[in-house]
């Protein structure tokens, strides 16, 4: 059931979180799939209804800076300085847990993901919970991520209340950033980039994909999938395999109007210019959007892995299935995993 944000909507979503119940609301970057972080029994219904694997742990939503230093054991002062900058954003961090928060919802880790989100009635509904608000993106499992609360209804169905707040304004989720001893390690690129990190705490580690999972599987290698296979144009100098023919219905996701040596039955272009914020906001919509056309495959351009862009491409690569390739004037696939940063160039 979708409704809009009002003052009694919020009012009766935060009641219901209270009560151990699941609500679907906005951020800034997707929409969540709220419980009370508190309430492991709560917690449980989200990995159901998600059809989430209990290994992947979730990201603890707060109204402030206050309400997340309880979560966690100690602040370290970089941790500080960057909620000083990024807070509230889609920025989450991750630091040694205290015992407020149940297993179930870290996935037994020692550590919990924390964030404050920039967004007006998810901080109202927080406020008004009055509890921190565990909340993972409102789809199924390696699904799409919903940046609208008509996606979301798709995703969960007519029985969820989903919190109306329009269009999310960033697109991409947050940044997921972990702290070791050797400092801090990008386990997730996302809505703050890391140009943007190293400014305000320098050297940032970046974790690669196989290394990531278990620990931190929104970093699986097939993750935000659309049902139709999407595959990469590129130029895979040195990549053997056996490229099939593509067949006849191609839709093509494009970062900027590019003009194709093939025809396609549909296009979807993030951004008229090729700004990386304007398409971060409309990556998810465009390929749920394309996914319901009935295609064979969707063709993507590949995205330049700077800025916003590496967050993209890390999505793109995950959501596809392989590469698509010329081959003697004729268009080609090949089913082969994509590398995170293949995007580089
Ligand atoms: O923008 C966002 O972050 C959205 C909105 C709703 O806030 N949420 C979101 O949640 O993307 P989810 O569950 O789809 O992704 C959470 C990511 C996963 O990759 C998970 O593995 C990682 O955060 N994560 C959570 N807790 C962690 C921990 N303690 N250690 C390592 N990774 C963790
Ligand atoms: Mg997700």
């Amino acid at each position: 059931m979708i409704v809009p944000a009002t003052p009694p909507a919020i009012a009766d979503s935060a009641k219901k979180l209270r009560a151990g119940g699941l609500v679907a609301f906005p951020t800034e970057t997707v929409y969540g799939l709220g419980t009370d972080a508190t309430n492991a029994k709560a917690v449980a219904k989200v990995f159901a209804v998600k059809a989430r694997p209990h290994f992947d742990p979730l990201i603890v939503h707060v109204a402030s800076a206050e309400a997340a230093r309880k979560l966690w054991k100690a602040t370290p002062e970089i941790a500080d300085k960057l909620i000083a900058r990024f807070w509230p954003g889609p920025l989450t961090l991750i630091l040694p847990k205290t015992k407020s928060i149940p297993d179930l919802v870290t996935a037994g880790l020692p550590t919990v993901a924390v964030r404050m989100p920039d967004h007006s009635v998810a901080l109202q509904i927080i406020s008004a919970a009055g509890c921190p608000v565990a909340a993972p993106s409102a789809n199924r499992f390696g699904h799409t991520s919903p940046t609208t609360a008509q996606a979301v209804e798709e995703e969960l169905g007519p029985e969820m209340l989903v919190i109306d707040g329009g269009p999310t304004r960033v697109g991409i989720e947050s940044t997921v950033l972990a702290f070791e001893e050797a400092g801090p390690v990008l386990l997730r690129p996302g809505g703050v980039t890391l140009e943007q990190l190293t400014a305000v705490v320098g050297p940032v580690a970046v974790r690669a994909r196989q290394q990531a999972s278990p620990a931190s599987p929104g970093l699986l290698d097939r993750h935000y999938a659309p049902a139709t296979p999407l595959y990469i144009l590129d130029r895979p100098d040195g990549i053997d395999g056996r490229w099939e023919p593509a067949s006849r219905k191609i839709g093509a996701l494009l970062l900027a109007p590019w003009i194709l040596p093939f025809p396609v039955a549909s296009a979807q272009i993030l951004s008229q210019r090729g700004d990386l914020v304007e398409a971060a906001s409309k990556f998810f919509q465009a390929l749920r959007k394309l996914d319901k056309e009935g295609l064979d495959c969707i063709v993507a351009s590949p995205i330049p892995a700077h800025g916003l862009g590496r967050a993209l491409m890390d999505r793109l690569s995950r959501a596809s299935s392989g590469w698509a390739h010329m081959i003697r004037g004729q268009l080609h696939l090949l089913r082969r995993p994509v590398p995170e940063n293949s995007g580089n160039s």
